[in-house]
């Protein structure tokens, strides 16, 4: 089996590139690779790379994922989260692959507490938010087999990401301050990438499996309850903090003004998905305390 995988230098596009080698031949790109071309700013180029690659699988992990600066080019933004993916659904389905393709709890509207299942009303709150749902829907108009996750609050361990940056602040300062009315659950790039794998085995075996599908850790907590649990952690293993979890300030989503609306209701129901794969979602502190015990 043959996979192309796009996004390849992401955290989801990292942790695929170990998910998917044991799937078969990987064909994993970035915007600046040069034996094919699969820089989405350029959506005309993506189709031909789609037909000299000939792939069974497309994981599509590449998107303009910068949500603030996403209202400030929005043209650009809608060409790397829908134009190019609808682009590359149109090859997939030309050459009968299966594309998988990721997108965001940003397509809601944020209301309520109840958490959102795949079919409930969509209402984007910000142009990342709208370019996402726009390209969600140009995959599952152009390509009959695919497989679309929606997850939330996506971290890994290689890179920067909200944990170590709550850590590095407790070192510096004796109180912070963190939002503690959008709820959701902090989610593994690992466990995205795991679950993907799972999930086109499953969905080649089966094709009725395809569709989509919410894919988030188990559980649920805000910025403020998701800093604390670093603190805690950081603090068991001994890590010298200068504000611990008890200076953590809960402040609502208003202290800080940022250009993008954030929803404030962010919880994705996964029965869907674990009834479909048979699977079970970890709890997030499980996959926060495991990426902290890498990164501490
Ligand atoms: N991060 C989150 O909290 C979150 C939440 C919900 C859903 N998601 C979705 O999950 C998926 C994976 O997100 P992630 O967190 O892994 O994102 P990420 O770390 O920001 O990675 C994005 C990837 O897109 C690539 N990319 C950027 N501009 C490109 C271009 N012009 N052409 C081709 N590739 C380009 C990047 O390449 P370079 O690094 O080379 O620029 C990088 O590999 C995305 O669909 C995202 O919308 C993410």
């Amino acid at each position: 089996m043959k996979l192309l995988l796009l996004g390849r230098g992401g955290q989801v596009g990292w942790e695929l590139q170990r998910s998917l080698a044991p799937l078969g031949e990987v064909v994993a790109l970035d915007p600046d690779s040069t034996d094919f071309k699969a820089d989405f700013s350029r959506p005309e180029e993506l189709a031909e790379t789609v037909f000299k690659v000939r792939p069974d699988v497309i994981v599509n992990s590449a998107a303009h994922t910068a949500v603030d600066k996403a209202e400030s080019e929005p043209d650009f933004a809608r060409k790397l989260n829908a134009t190019s993916p609808g682009v590359i659904a149109k090859a997939a389905q030309e050459i009968g692959a299966l594309m998988v393709h990721y997108s965001t709890d940003y397509v809601f509207d944020g209301s309520g507490s109840k958490a959102w299942c795949e079919d409930d009303p969509t209402g984007p709150l910000s142009v990342y938010g709208k370019t996402k749902l726009e390209g969600e829907q140009l995959v599952a108009e152009h390509c009959a087999r695919h497989l679309i996750f929606r997850t939330s609050w996506v971290y890994a361990a290689r890179g920067g990401n909200f944990a170590k940056t709550m850590l590095r602040l407790a070192k510096e300062r004796e109180r912070l301050t963190v939002i503690d009315d959008q709820f959701g659950a902090p989610t593994g790039a690992e466990l995205l990438a795991d679950v993907t794998a799972h999930a086109i085995r499953a969905t080649l075996r089966e094709p009725s499996k395809a569709g989509l599908y919410h894919l988030v850790a188990g559980g649920e907590t805000t910025w403020h309850g998701y800093a604390r649990f670093v603190l805690e952690q950081a603090r068991a293993a001994g890590v010298e903090l200068k504000a611990g979890p008890e200076a953590v300030d809960p402040v609502p989503t208003s202290a800080f003004p940022t250009p993008a609306t954030r929803p404030n209701n962010s919880r994705l129901n996964t029965s869907k998905l674990q009834a479909a794969f048979g699977l079970a979602l970890p709890h997030w502190q499980a996959g926060v305390a495991r990426m902290l015990r890498e990164t501490l």
